[in-house]
């Protein structure tokens, strides 16, 4: 999967997530806030020397953001694609980049279904995933948040960031007109009673799925290649999928959630 198989997302696809100028980023991140977010959230922790897990990491834009704080050789990046893995590991030699090919109709279609995370042999001090469980279910998110908090250090931070559906965007970013809640794009339906109260949901392309339970797990479902794949959990339902958690409403001008788990949370 690369940026020239842009041209065969749907079109509700492009209209539900970003404006299509932009929709790239899905498969190759440009983005360059990541350091700074966790950075704020964790309370500015010391960084350096300390062994980073960027799950999810793209093609590793973290070490722009991190600058001088991560030296590329204690950092690791984890990812489905594996054209973007084979972009990091051009652009940062040093650092680990490492394919995880398990199965996900968006971003691997032709992985490996409930393929474990790839064990790196060493225990990481902080293990960050900015808008990666924006991509799974609720079952997959369970199983692999319990994976990578066994690939903490003895005192380290799981820090992974979620879409909370009621967040108002304009927050973040002011040029948004007040009241930009994911609800907002979702046309008339935003006014069912059902998606308003859902403790979590799926947007498939423009399809809504409220509560699906386990039937849109990658692991067992079949999705269409490239299919845009994006989940919304409230912040009350994580803290009870998570107790020990702490959540964080977003920082840094961006607009995701933020849930903590450190090593010695229950
Ligand atoms: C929206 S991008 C975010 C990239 C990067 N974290 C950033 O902030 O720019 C989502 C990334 O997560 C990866 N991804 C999605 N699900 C994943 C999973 N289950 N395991 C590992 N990587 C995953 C995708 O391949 C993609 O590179």
């Amino acid at each position: 999967m690369s940026l020239q198989d842009v041209h065969q997302l749907s079109d509700d696809a492009r209209k539900v997530f970003a404006p299509t100028s932009s929709f790239s980023w899905n498969l190759v991140s440009t983005r360059q806030t990541q350091f700074a977010y966790f950075d704020e959230l964790l309370g500015r922790p010391v960084w350096k020397g300390r062994k980073v897990l960027d799950f999810g990491g793209n093609v590793g834009t973290f070490l722009e953001s991190s600058g001088k704080n991560v030296d590329h050789k204690d950092y690791w990046c984890i990812d489905l694609n594996p054209a973007v893995i084979a972009q990091g590991r051009l652009r940062y030699p040093r650092a680990h980049f490492v394919h995880f090919n398990r199965y996900n109709s968006q971003y691997n279609p032709h992985g490996v279904r409930h393929l474990p995370i790839h064990d790196c042999g060493v225990k990481f001090d902080f293990i960050l995933a900015f808008s990666v469980f924006t991509h799974v279910d609720e079952k997959e998110m369970i199983e692999l948040v319990g994976s990578l908090r066994r690939m903490l250090s003895t005192d380290g931070v799981l820090a992974f960031t979620f879409l909370e559906p009621s967040f108002d965007r304009s927050l973040s970013d002011p040029r948004l007109p007040r009241g930009s809640t994911v609800f907002l794009n979702l046309g008339p339906r935003r006014n069912n009673e059902a998606v308003r109260r859902a403790r979590w949901f799926v947007l498939i392309d423009d399809q809504l799925y409220i509560q699906p339970g386990d039937t849109l797990c990658h692991q067992t479902r079949t999705g269409k290649p490239l299919e845009s794949f994006c989940s919304f959990f409230t912040a009350e339902h994580m803290r009870s999928l998570f107790p020990g958690a702490t959540i964080h409403p977003p920082v840094q001008r961006e607009w995701q959630h933020c849930c903590i788990l450190r090593n010695s949370s229950p």
